[in-house]
């Protein structure tokens, strides 16, 4: 038998249903056989709203240092936003996202077998640039004297090149999942680079050049990649009328996020979609939800986006067999249908999908 792999994971469950769902990511891992290899051990770590009201700050230097030096890979709950502008306050996974240099947004949303409408895909976002480096000013004209804003928007093509290259590593990854015999609506892998060239043209003119280059390596080695693209506001259109037409998409930070939200509502729940912040030395499993203080502390959150946020954080720490048992015991329930949260038209509470995902597992 290979040796035991010990990986020791950060737990930071931020506010809100965040508390309640992290638990069970924690549990999840505790349940996989010992003959998978793995041993976890585990630390809490504080971030959020309540602790920057207990401690002045939203993410302590503590909870970043103990990532870096300790863990090899974290799992993040959600954090609440202030209703009123707070002065010291920013968010701690905006944060994390450049501390920890976390380059890429994976989300992979897929519906149940059988769906009406099959969704099998991945929204693989840049995470770092674009108009998120929030570089903004106000002035005024001169000549009518009103205000103007402005933002900047900034493509660099290392940041393009290392996001493609991700997409088509993903692309090739899930068809070689499909060749182990995983059923899948795809028949082959394909990257769609979506993008507004025909608008900006030097921008996404950029994005899109440097990731046709960077995702020709994927179309000529195996298993062979389609490279495609897609105009993001047709892309919108298209998504919503044949979501089983697109497997991974790659996008820069805003179109990535707006496709990413509109992509979970195809499969039903926000509860069910999970995340991982990608970087080349960590990774951090996120469920895409909040904090939803409207069920907060009622106990009957959808634990499911943060065992999958759980099983992919696994799969890029490269313990694939043991993020395909939680998939897979995660698709059992669901398929099922007898032990479903409320947000899924169930009755079950969080700790009884968790129980339930355990003994499927
Ligand atoms: P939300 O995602 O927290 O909730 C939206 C709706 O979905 C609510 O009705 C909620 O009950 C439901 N929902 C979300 N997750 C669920 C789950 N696991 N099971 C069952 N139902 C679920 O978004 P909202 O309400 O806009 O934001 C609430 C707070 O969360 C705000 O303070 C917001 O800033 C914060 N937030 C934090 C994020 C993060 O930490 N990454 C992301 C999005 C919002
Ligand atoms: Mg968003």
């Amino acid at each position: 038998m290979a040796a035991t792999r010990a990986l020791r994971i950060g737990l930071i469950p931020g506010d809100g249903i965040g508390r309640e769902v992290i638990p069970a990511g924690r549990r999840i891992l505790e349940a996989l056989p010992a003959s998978l290899g793995l041993k976890f051990s585990f630390v809490d770590l504080p971030a959020g709203f309540q602790t920057f009201k207990d401690t002045g700050a939203a993410l302590p230097d503590k909870t970043v240092e103990t990532l870096k030096k300790e863990c090899d890979g974290a799992l993040f709950g959600a954090v609440s936003s202030p209703t009123v502008k707070t002065p010291g306050y920013s968010s701690p996974i905006v944060a994390l996202r450049k501390k920890l240099a976390l380059y890429a947004n994976v989300r992979p949303v897929k519906s149940i077998a059988n769906a009406t409408r099959p969704v099998d895909l991945v929204i693989v976002r840049e995470n770092t640039e674009d108009l998120y480096v929030k570089e903004e000013k106000t002035y005024t004209d001169p000549v009518t004297n009103k205000r103007v804003a402005e933002a900047i928007k900034r493509i660099s093509e290392t940041a393009t090149h290392n996001i493609a290259t991700i997409a088509g590593e993903i692309a090739q990854k899930r068809q070689k999942i499909r060749d182990n015999g995983v059923p899948s609506i795809h028949s082959g892998p394909r990257v769609t680079i979506t993008h507004k060239s025909n608008v900006l043209s030097q921008t996404d003119g950029l994005f899109r050049e440097v990731s046709r280059a960077a995702l020709a390596a994927f179309a000529s080695s195996k298993p062979s990649v389609a490279i495609d693209e897609q105009i993001v506001d047709s892309m919108v259109y298209k998504l919503f009328r044949q979501p089983e037409d697109y497997d991974v998409i790659v996008a820069p930070n805003l179109y990535g996020d707006i496709l990413s939200d509109g992509a979970a509502a195809l499969v039903g729940s926000l509860g069910l979609v999970p995340s991982a912040n990608v970087g080349k030395e960590f990774v951090i499993g996120e469920p895409c939800h909040g904090s939803a203080p409207d069920i907060e502390g009622k106990g009957i959150a959808n634990p499911i986006a943060t065992l999958r946020s759980t099983a992919l954080m696994l799969e890029f720490l490269g313990a694939d067999e043991a993020a395909a048992r939680i998939y897979k015991a995660v698709d059992a329930n669901l398929e099922e249908g007898k032990l479903l949260s409320p947000d899924l038209g169930g009755k079950a509470s969080t700790d009884e999908v968790v129980n339930d995902i355990l003994k499927k597992l």
